[in-house]
């Protein structure tokens, strides 16, 4: 019997799990799928800086969760030879904080900022002059005797990734040279990556069953890569082997997981709108109170993919369920509005 979904709660799984995750990030860009456009321009600007012997242009990822920035960050400080420091927008908390990251830089060296939306104003202030300059402007002492000081810093590139571009102010974004929006991956894509993730894993796995599971990723390496942990310790538990689409289905089944990768609170979500909003148009923080779940995890996780299949609109009124999402859950649509007929993946 299939037991339920458990999240790995002990500290030792999650552990495990973390492991896991290392081990299929891809460490090269060869190794890393999809995404040709920021590929083929990283690869052109990257030889380019290699060979003047400069640091690369501050780069920006955006993009909804999932998909590639971090690990995209990471390969570029291992295709260009320097070392990488990691931070996060909320972790910067003082101007002091930021200060010591980049005077411990070393040249050529990349500093990610993740969730680079989140850095507080002050802290960003400073981060213009280093990164147009490479000089850090800090005023000591405060009253008539303050004095301002620059202080040289080594030729570094940032690398900032967001959820949210729109978040970022126009100053911040203008300072990158190079501005890449990663998009969802097409299902042959997440195929490949499933592919390579099962011969990582030591899985024996029948390629229609990772085309199902591919269909049910959100078109999102780290769901599908998610997916494919779940359904091995499935057939370790079972001791299935070789895994099969039949079993692959009945995990999925198991999982909340549907033909489309819906899960249980994307369908909570369409269901509140079209239940207690009679479909919409309303507001995010209406079905955020309606689904107890936050606006924010609402805007960044669920809503994108429900956009992009066409089954969410956004209007200036607020989110609208479509046509398909009522088809797709299998519930009469009513005949009222402008409800729009869209296509799937359009
Ligand atoms: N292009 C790719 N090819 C192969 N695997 C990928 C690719 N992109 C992402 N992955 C896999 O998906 C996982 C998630 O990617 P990553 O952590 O880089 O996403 P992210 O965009 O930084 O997400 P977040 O916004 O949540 O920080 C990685 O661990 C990696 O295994
Ligand atoms: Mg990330």
């Amino acid at each position: 019997m299939i037991e339920r979904d458990n999240e790995i709660t002990s500290a030792k799984g999650k552990m495990a799990d973390n492991k896991l995750d290392l081990a299929l990030r891809p460490k090269t860009l060869a190794e890393y799928v999809g995404q040709a456009d920021a590929k083929m321009n990283l690869t052109v600007s990257m030889t380019a800086a290699k060979k003047r012997k400069e640091p690369l242009e501050h780069v920006l990822f955006y993009g909804p969760p999932g998909l590639g920035k971090t690990t995209l960050a990471n390969i570029i400080a291992s295709e260009m030879g320097v070392s990488i420091k990691t931070t996060s927008g909320p972790a910067i908390e003082k101007q002091g904080d930021l200060a010591s990251i980049l005077t411990n830089l070393k040249e050529n060296d990349i500093l990610f900022i993740d969730e680079i939306h989140r850095l507080k104003t002050q802290i960003e202030e400073i981060l213009y002059s280093a990164m147009e300059d490479y000089a850090l402007d800090i005023i000591i002492g405060k009253g008539p005797a303050a004095r301002s000081m620059r202080l040289e810093l080594p030729r570094f590139t940032l690398i900032g990734a967001t959820t949210k571009i729109g978040s970022l102010s126009a100053p911040l974004r203008d300072r990158f040279g190079h501005v890449y929006k990663l998009d969802f991956y097409s299902e042959e894509e997440i195929q490949q990556i499933l592919k390579r993730s099962a011969i990582l894993l030591e899985m024996k796995i029948e390629e229609k069953a990772l085309t199902e599971i591919a269909q049910c990723s959100r078109r999102t390496p780290r769901i599908a890569n998610r997916l494919l942990k779940r359904i091995r310790d499935f057939a370790t538990v079972e001791e299935v082997s070789p895994i099969t689409l039949k079993f692959t289905q009945k995990c999925l089944v198991t999982m909340g997981v549907d033909m489309l990768g819906l899960d249980k609170t994307d369908r909570q979500i369409l269901l509140a709108i079209i239940e207690k909003f009679q479909g919409g148009p309303v507001g995010v923080n209406a079905i955020a109170a309606a689904t107890s779940e936050e606006a924010e995890t609402i805007e960044d996780l669920y809503e994108p993919y429900l956009l992009q299949i066409g089954f969410l609109d956004r209007t200036k009124r607020g989110r609208v369920v479509t046509e398909n999402a009522y088809m797709h859950l299998e519930i009469k649509a009513p005949k009222k509005k402008n409800i729009e007929q869209k296509h799937l993946f359009n």
